[in-house]
C-alpha cells in the first residue's frame, strides 16, 4: 500500500474512538522498530521526521526507507509526517519528498524559538493548507506554545521550542481562539498547548491538573468536536527506562513525563495523534549502554543496534496497545478509504 495521508488515519481513529502514536525517526533501525511493532499489533502508524531528522538522515535516504516500509508491510497503513515544519518552504520541500502529511508550526516564528502572533500563524498555516490539500497531503497546525506551566520555559533540549519565559496565556491554547483558527485555516489536525514540553524533563513530580491541563483538551473538544487534536511532548518517560540508563553509567536526573492514563483520557476527548520521541530515545540508549557495560569487548554495531531496535519496538507496542490503534490496520484498509495505491 502506498503511504496514506494523516487525515485518513485520524478520521478512522475518530470514528472508532482510538488514538494513533506518531513516532519520530532519524534512521533505519527506528523505522524498522516501528514497522515491526505495527505488524505485530496490526496497527496503522504515523512516522514523523523533524527538520533536524531530515537533515541528519537526508531526504533521499528517508524517502526510500519509507517506501521500503510500505513495500515490506503492504497491509499496514503508514503516514509519513513532517514534524514541526517552521515555514511554508519546509512544508513544501517535505511534500516534494513524498511526505503525506505536514505540520506547519506557526505557533513560533520561522526561527523556531520566537512566539508568533495569531495573525502570522493563521497566514502561514492557511498557505500550507492551500498548497497541501490539492496534492492529497494533510496539514497539522499548532495554536499555543509548548512549555512548562511551572517554569514558563519551552523545552529547548531538542533545538525546537520557545525561548525565554512564556505567560500562562501563551502556554495554554485558548478554546475560543482554537475554534477561530480551525475555521480560518481548515487544518486537518490541531496541536494544542496544555503544559507538555519536548524532551525528558517535563515535570518534577507526577503531574496533576495544575501542571498538565487535560481539562483544556475537554474544553477545546467541546467547541471543536470534529477536529482531530494532537498532543505533543507526550512521552511518559517511564521510571524503568530512566533506571536502565542510570544503572549502566548514564546520568538522567529524576523526572516525570505524561502518564499514559492521562493520554487515554485525552483520547476520550478528541485527541487522535500523540507524539512520542523521547521514550524511544531513552529505550534505545538504555539498551546500548547495557551492551557496552556488559560486553566491553564488542564492536560490531549490530551487537548494540539490534537490542536498541528491540527496546524501541517494545515501547512502540506498549503505546499502540494503550492508545487503542492496535487491531485497526486491517479494518482501516478494508474500510475502502485506504485501498488507493
Ligand atoms: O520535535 C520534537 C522531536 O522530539 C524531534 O526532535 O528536533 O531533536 O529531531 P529533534
Ligand atoms: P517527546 O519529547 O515527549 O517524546 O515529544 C515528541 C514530540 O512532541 C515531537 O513533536
Ligand atoms: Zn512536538
Amino acid at each position: 500500500m502506498a503511504l496514506v495521508p494523516l487525515r485518513l488515519l485520524l478520521d478512522h481513529a475518530a470514528e472508532h474512538g482510538y488514538g494513533v502514536a506518531a513516532f519520530n525517526v532519524n534512521n533505519m533501525e527506528q523505522i524498522q522498530a516501528i514497522m515491526e511493532a505495527a505488524d505485530e499489533t496490526n496497527s496503522p502508524v504515523i512516522i514523523q521526521a523533524s527538520r533536524g531528522a531530515r537533515k541528519y538522515s537526508q531526504d533521499a535516504y528517508l524517502r526510500h526507507l519509507m517506501l521500503a516500509a510500505a513495500e515490506l508491510y503492504p497491509h499496514i497503513p503508514v503516514t509519513m509526517h513532517q514534524d514541526h515544519g517552521n515555514s511554508v518552504s519546509t512544508c513544501l520541500s517535505a511534500i516534494e519528498n513524498g511526505f503525506t502529511s505536514v505540520m506547519m508550526d506557526g505557533s513560533l516564528e520561522e526561527d523556531g524559538k520566537t512566539p508568533a502572533d495569531y495573525d502570522y500563524n493563521v497566514h502561514v498555516t492557511r498557505e500550507v493548507v492551500r498548497l497541501a490539500h490539492p496534492r492529497g497531503v494533510s496539514v497539522e497546525g499548532e495554536l499555543g506554545c509548548l512549555g512548562s506551566l511551572v517554569t514558563g520555559h519551552g523545552e529547548k533540549e531538542d533545538g525546537h521550542g520557545a525561548e525565554g519565559v512564556l505567560s500562562r496565556d501563551q502556554l495554554l491554547t485558548d478554546p475560543e481562539e482554537a475554534e477561530q483558527f480551525v475555521r480560518a485555516t481548515n487544518v486537518d489536525a490541531l496541536a494544542v498547548a496544555i503544559g507538555t514540553s519536548h524532551g525528558a524533563y517535563k515535570f518534577d513530580r507526577r503531574p496533576d491538573g495544575e501542571v498538565l491541563a487535560m481539562h483544556r483538551i475537554e474544553q477545546i473538544h467541546r467547541r471543536l468536536p470534529n477536529t482531530h487534536l494532537v498532543m505533543h511532548g507526550s512521552s511518559s518517560v517511564p521510571q524503568e527506562l530512566q533506571d536502565i540508563i542510570n544503572q549502566y553509567g548514564g546520568k538522567i536526573k529524576q523526572t516525570w513525563g505524561v502518564p499514559v492514563e492521562e493520554i487515554q483520557r485525552g483520547i476520550q476527548h478528541g485527541v487522535r495523534k500523540i507524539n512520542v520521541d523521547t521514550d524511544n530515545r531513552l529505550a534505545m540508549t538504555g539498551a546500548i549502554r547495557e551492551v557496552f557495560a556488559k560486553h566491553p569487548e564488542k564492536f560490531d554495531p549490530r551487537d548494540y543496534l539490534k537490542p536498541a531496535r528491540d527496546a524501541m519496538r517494545k515501547v512502540c507496542i506498549d503505546r499502540m496497545v494503550a492508545f487503542g490503534q492496535a487491531g485497526h490496520a486491517d479494518k482501516l484498509r478494508l474500510s475502502g478509504t485506504a485501498s488507493r495505491g
